[in-house]
């Protein structure tokens, strides 16, 4: 891990307070999926962690983000030719194994999985992804991990595309029946995916400060009593790991 100076080469947004970043950096070079990057937005002292979506090549890499508050805000103010300081590549991200998945993504959940799809992919192994949504308005990446060569499956809470309700429901409803799961999203979420498969990692979200294990600040707890941080020790972690 390393802090740099990242050029952003663009900024705009793609969905319902929803903004796509690329920033040219060599961190990307050194970034595995599900792994995150903090940014140090201009004006704020505390860096905003955000997964990394999508490594473009050696120079490039991909954040999606939502606009929630102050310091996402500010981002979104931000354009090509701008440079902010990165940090990163932080935690650890989705293991490869040699074995098909189903990834289950929620909201801003899904951009780590877009990078985490095309591992798999580039390793021959079949992608089912579904990815859930508020509403169509919200949609992100639907296109992109098609364009991988995933099998894609879509569900919005208001039912305006896709199965409406949860992703579950777009599991039940179309008969997935793929065992090992990786899944980033909202804590109900990944509370459903935890109690539904016993095979596969779930990656969580905390408040950070340090982001790499110094500060304690975003502690969760595993099943025997132990304190886990999830920006060092997760945030990717096994299924059944850490009390949630
Ligand atoms: C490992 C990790 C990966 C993430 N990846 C993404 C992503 O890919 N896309 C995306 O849109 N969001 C992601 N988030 C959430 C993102 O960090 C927050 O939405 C963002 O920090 C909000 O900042 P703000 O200044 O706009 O909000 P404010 O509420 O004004 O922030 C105040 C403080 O709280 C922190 N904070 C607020 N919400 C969160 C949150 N949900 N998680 C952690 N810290 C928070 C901020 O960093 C800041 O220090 C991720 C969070 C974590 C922990
Ligand atoms: S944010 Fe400091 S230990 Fe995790």
């Amino acid at each position: 891990m390393k802090t740099e100076m990242a050029l952003i080469t663009e900024n705009r947004q793609i969905a319902a307070d929803t903004w796509k970043m690329v920033l040219k950096t060599t961190i990307a070079s050194e970034t595995g999926c599900g792994q995150f990057v903090q940014v140090q937005v201009p004006g704020y002292f505390l860096r905003r962690p955000i997964s990394v979506c999508r490594v473009l090549d050696e120079e490039h890499l991909v954040l999606i983000y939502k606009v929630v508050g102050d310091g996402t805000a500010r981002m979104a103010e931000m354009s090509a030719g701008e440079s902010v300081d990165l940090f990163g590549p932080l935690g650890h991200g989705f293991p490869i194994e040699d074995r098909d998945v189903l990834l289950i993504g929620g909201g801003v959940g899904v951009p780590p999985l877009l990078e985490t799809a095309a591992r798999h992919i580039k390793a021959g192994h079949h992608v089912t992804a579904v990815l859930g949504f508020n509403d169509a308005s919200g949609i992100i990446l639907e296109q992109q991990f098609r364009e991988l060569g995933c099998d894609v499956y879509t569900a919005t809470m208001d039912g305006s595309a896709g199965t409406k309700g949860t992703v579950m429901d777009a599991i039940r409803q179309n008969d997935i029946n793929e065992e090992y799961v990786l899944s980033c999203g909202p804590l109900p979420m990944l509370k459903a995916v935890s109690n539904a498969y016993q095979k596969g990692y779930v990656s969580l979200e905390a408040r950070m400060a340090c982001g790499m294990g110094a500060c304690m600040g975003c502690v969760v707890k595993d099943n025997d009593g132990e304190s886990l941080r999830v920006c060092k020790d997760g945030p990717v972690f096994a299924i059944g790991k850490v009390v949630l």
